[in-house]
């Protein structure tokens, strides 16, 4: 069945990004948070960020208001019953994505595909007591969505190989470059950021440099755009945290382990540029 109408659970900044990047490749897109205020947040992120692709001659206005015709926002999740496929980007926690899940698979009909955008945890782990099993896969996005070019496309064992393709070419329909993998915690990107991560917080403790010089090193000296620090308070040290504690439980290893400066970061509120506050100050 082809993708035509596409229903995105969550209106944060994953699941915003992920509803304007198809409403602007052409798809109807119905976008679905749980209360009004966070549904205006989330559409107010989106209309900053296509001015912003406007304004740099990216995208046209005219494009810009066809994409935003094509979204549907909406407070109830009956409103996404008959859409193609449904992406889930809600928060990372497992009784809550399951049960948003329950209520899709009563909801919408035995071809409708499933995928998460979870980050770290496993998409067998929420495939499980679903009736679509070789529909339901992870569609893992990066942040910020409508620039990172990078779509992870993460099968089970019980994938079905024709959704996974199916999965593959609407990423590229997106604009966007997918990469396969299989579903071990972190996928393949994380599973390689978040070691790195923690060590950069780790090289801090021991006062191996400091916090601009981590940065700069990893900046200039191997071309990232953003140092490890810079990047933590990006992604969010709350968010880092939750799935560096997901990763250690699943693979028990060393360099999984949080950190504890990073610990009492977060314990503190020092959750990075959405509080205001991480390894840099962002107050003013
Ligand atoms: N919407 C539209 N345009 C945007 C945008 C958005 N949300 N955010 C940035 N832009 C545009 C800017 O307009 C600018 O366009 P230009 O190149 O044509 O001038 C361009 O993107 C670069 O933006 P800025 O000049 O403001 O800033 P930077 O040059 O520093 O780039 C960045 C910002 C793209 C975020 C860059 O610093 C970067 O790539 N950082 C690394 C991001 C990264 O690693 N993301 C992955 C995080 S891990 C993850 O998501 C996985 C999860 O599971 C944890």
């Amino acid at each position: 069945m082809a993708i035509r109408t596409v229903g995105v659970v969550g209106c944060g900044l994953m699941g915003s990004g992920i509803a304007q990047v198809c409403a602007a490749a052409g798809y109807r897109t119905r976008v679905r948070e749980v209360e009004q205020k966070l549904l205006d947040r989330g559409l107010a992120g989106i209309e900053k960020s296509l001015a912003k692709l406007v304004e740099k001659g990216k995208l046209s206005a005219d494009q810009k208001s066809a994409a935003q015709q094509r979204l549907e926002p909406t407070l109830e999740l009956a409103d996404l019953k008959d859409c193609d496929l449904v992406i889930e980007a809600i928060t990372e926690n497992l009784e809550l994505k399951r049960s948003i899940y329950a209520t899709l698979e009563s909801l919408c009909g035995p071809e409708t595909i499933f995928a998460t955008n979870t980050s770290s945890l496993s998409v067998t782990e929420l495939m499980v007591g679903s009736k679509r099993p070789e529909r339901f896969l992870g569609l893992h996005f990066f942040n910020p969505v409508p620039i990172m070019k990078l779509v992870e496309v993460v099968r089970t064992v019980a994938s079905d190989a024709a959704v996974v393709d199916q999965l593959v070419a609407f990423a590229e329909s997106l604009g966007k470059a997918p990469i396969r993998c299989q579903d071990r915690s972190g996928f393949i990107v994380n599973r390689l950021l978040v070691p790195y991560l923690l060590d950069a917080v780790r090289a801090l403790e021991e006062g191996v440099g400091s916090k601009e010089d981590i940065d700069r090193g990893m900046e200039l000296g191997c071309g990232y755009p953003m140092g490890p620090l810079k990047l933590l308070d990006f992604v969010g040290l709350d968010t880092t945290l939750y799935i560096a504690e997901i990763m250690f439980q699943e693979y028990r290893e060393k360099r999984f382990a949080p950190p504890p400066l990073l610990k009492r970061m977060v314990l503190a509120g020092y959750n990075g540029r959405k509080a205001g506050r991480g390894f840099y100050d962002y107050s003013s």
